[in-house]
């Protein structure tokens, strides 16, 4: 192959993104130089945080630039290699995705164990979803056996697993939220004990209904009414995961919602914003939990998989408006 294919950052959207944010580019195969490796990507993925890094402001990663390719996460094979630490026919997961062949050097570069466990395995439930599920859960919010349990977006990649994590882990119940009845049957068949469809009534009534004895973990990843709702809900000293706030992330006014911020005071409750890369010292205890409850078959992992590096931007676009089960991923 002397080609590549790779999707660049064409304009800064304002509210939505659409097609036209983003532009496919042909380039030639990169050649490494010392210390590098070529590697053609097998998987890429798309992640909500990525629509924050089209915005040009200063944020904890930097924006995008205009007119260069994207990046992100991806996984693939070494094709060539000029390092002694990396051989050709390695499998590595790194930073570069967004094209079709990345050129980085041998340092950037994890390799993973293709025997393990499918390589897109490493991007969805061994990899940072897992991690962030896994971390914001129990470290964070601090989860304890018998607790009640609430997570939103809880058919999307963390979610799902925040749901089951808590459920092996001895949560007394565990309720989530998501965007279509389809999800809903596909919660309750990954052992939710409720679960409910938002756009079906206010989310503080389908709450109340589904925890009527209250919420004592509540993990965010949506923001607006469902934190809103989660606050009313929660019971004395409940805790928060603040893992996203996917609701406002194309909106250019600011949230109408939570109202209710000073419930927490009366309620000791504790809010607590994260970021899955300040908790790499739970990693090993991550790896062992997941893998053991992957071969045992108690944990459960899905994925919606786009093909082709040009239909990443409607795989973004499309985990947006939530066409994903579990983690959207692209196979290039
Ligand atoms: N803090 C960290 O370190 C960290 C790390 C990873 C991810 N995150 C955050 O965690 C959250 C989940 O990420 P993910 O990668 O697992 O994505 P995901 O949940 O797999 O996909 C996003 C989901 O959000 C839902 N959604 C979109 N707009 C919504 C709205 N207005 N109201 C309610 N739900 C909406 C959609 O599902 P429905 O069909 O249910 O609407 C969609 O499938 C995101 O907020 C992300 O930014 C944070």
């Amino acid at each position: 192959m002397t080609s590549n294919r790779e999707i660049h950052l064409a304009s800064r959207p304002e509210g939505w993104p659409t097609e036209d944010t983003f532009r496919l580019v042909e380039t030639d195969v990169p050649t490494p130089g010392p210390g590098q490796i070529v590697v053609r990507n097998q998987f890429m993925s798309v992640d909500p945080y990525m629509r924050g890094r089209m915005n040009d402001v200063k944020s904890y990663v930097p924006p995008f630039a205009l007119d260069a390719p994207l990046d992100g996460a991806a996984i693939g094979e070494v094709v060539a290699s000029e390092s002694a630490d990396v051989a050709v026919g390695d499998t590595v997961l790194h930073g570069l995705g967004w094209r079709e062949y990345a050129l980085l050097d041998a340092g950037a570069a994890r390799q993973v164990d293709p025997a393990l466990a499918p390589a897109s395995a490493y991007l969805s439930v061994l990899g940072m979803p897992g991690l962030t599920a896994y971390a914001g859960l129990l470290e964070v919010a601090a989860m304890k056996p018998g607790e009640t349990v609430f997570v939103s977006a809880a058919a999307g990649s963390v979610g799902s697993l925040v749901g089951q994590i808590a459920k092996l882990k001895g949560a007394g119940r565990v309720i989530g939220s998501a965007g279509s009845a389809a999800k809903v049957e596909r919660l309750r068949a990954l052992g939710f004990d409720a679960a409910f469809d938002y756009h079906d009534g206010p989310v503080r009534d389908s709450l109340r209904a589904a925890a009527p004895d209250g919420v004592d973990v509540y993990f965010d990843n949506v923001g607006g009414d469902h934190l809103e709702a989660a606050i009313s809900a929660m019971n004395l000293h409940g805790r928060a995961a603040i893992c996203g706030m996917i609701a406002q992330y194309n909106d250019t006014e600011p949230p109408a919602a939570p109202r209710n911020l000073s419930l927490v005071i009366g309620k000791r409750l504790t809010l607590r914003g994260f970021l899955v890369r300040d908790h790499n010292h739970l990693r090993d205890a991550f790896v062992r939990d997941v893998a053991g409850w992957l071969r045992e078959g108690t944990l459960s992992y899905d994925e919606t998989v786009v093909d082709g590096i040009e239909n990443a931007p409607a795989a973004f676009l499309g985990l947006l408006r939530g066409e994903n089960l579990g983690k959207m991923l692209v196979r290039l």
